[in-house]
């Protein structure tokens, strides 16, 4: 990784057009089944949503990064601009609109693996007129991550303006919706989870395998995308760039809980790239992000500094 920490004078822009949610987290024993009430641990309420997720991982592993995308006008609203503030994103394209800012009900369960409902309030309010705006400020070789909690007409609008000027568009197909071809087309990366790629290839189960990954890799590759990255949770990650197919394999962590180790991953694998690192060094340092995100509650305040990544990628390489 390139050392230049210096400010974001002359770095490429990373900017994220995506959601913001407040998380209102409840540790579970299991999910409840229709019908049924079930006791959880104190109610936890965390800065979130998909877009601000990246954003914030994003600066605070060392990126010049900004968020698009829309809030209400009430006390969440305030409450996430003052975390996008510390975490040091620019947030001057986030506007305001008539719904409440989104919220997402999350249960999170005794091995850390989670289940989340979005409300979607002024998230739903990202137009295309307005996702265009946003993108106009990027020059060729700067970054655009999108993620679907936000309209998809607005996200494929953006991702296409991007995509022909250069810009390096990431996107991270979550939730899963049916997506159109164009979209795939302005993809340069698509980074689906094992639940993603598996609906993305018509299949009502995940990828399970890293065989079955592959497949579903190459037919998302023949859509349109032209680097394809299946994040396969601890077991690592299926990557077909081009022609060339590689499995990298994963960290082995204590998980506490997993919300936004796909977000941290998105926003380290751009920071990576941003500073020159190849592919798959970007990869491994997007793993090791996503793997300490893990080791603590929270979407937000889960992520991890770019220091406690090289500490952590240290540590491994010490040992291996
Ligand atoms: O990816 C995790 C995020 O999904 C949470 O922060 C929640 O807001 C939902 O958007």
């Amino acid at each position: 990784m390139c050392d230049d920490k210096t400010g974001s004078a002359g770095r490429k822009q990373i900017l994220v057009l995506g959601s913001l949610n407040i998380d209102l987290v409840q540790r579970v024993p299991r999910i409840p089944r229709p019908g049924e009430t079930l006791k959880g641990e104190s109610l936890q309420i965390y800065a979130g949503g998909k877009g601000a997720n990246q954003a914030c991982a994003a600066a605070l592993l060392g990126g010049n990064a900004g968020l698009a995308g829309m809030l209400g006008r009430d006390t969440f609203a305030q409450r996430l601009l003052d975390e996008l503030e510390r975490a040091g994103v620019n947030s001057t394209a986030v506007g305001r609109a008539g719904a409440a800012s989104g919220t997402a009900t999350i249960f999170v369960l005794p091995n850390g693996e989670n289940s989340i409902v979005i409300s979607p309030g002024a998230n739903a309010e990202v137009s295309e007129s307005f996702a265009l705006q946003t993108v106009d400020s990027l020059e060729t070789g700067d970054y655009l991550l999108c993620q679907l909690e936000t309209p998809i007409d607005a996200v494929a609008a953006a991702m296409k303006a991007a995509y022909e000027k250069g810009v390096v568009t990431i996107l991270d197909p979550a939730p899963a919706h049916d997506l159109p071809d164009e979209l795939f087309r302005s993809t340069s990366i698509l980074t689906p989870n094992q639940t993603e790629a598996g609906f993305l290839i018509g299949s009502t189960e995940p990828v399970e395998t890293m065989q079955d990954a592959g497949r579903a890799a190459r037919t998302l590759q023949a859509r349109g995308a032209a680097t394809v990255v299946v994040k396969m949770g601890e077991q690592g990650c299926f990557v077909a760039n081009g022609t060339d197919t590689k499995e990298i394999s994963g960290f082995c962590v204590q998980a506490v809980d997993t919300t936004a180790a796909g977000d941290t991953f998105n926003a380290a694998l751009a920071v990576g790239l941003a500073e020159g690192s190849a592919l798959f060094a970007a990869i491994r340092f997007a793993q090791a992000a996503a793997a300490l995100s893990v080791t603590r509650p929270g979407a937000i305040p889960s992520m991890p500094r770019r220091s406690e990544v090289e500490a952590f990628l240290a540590s491994c390489d010490s040992r291996a």
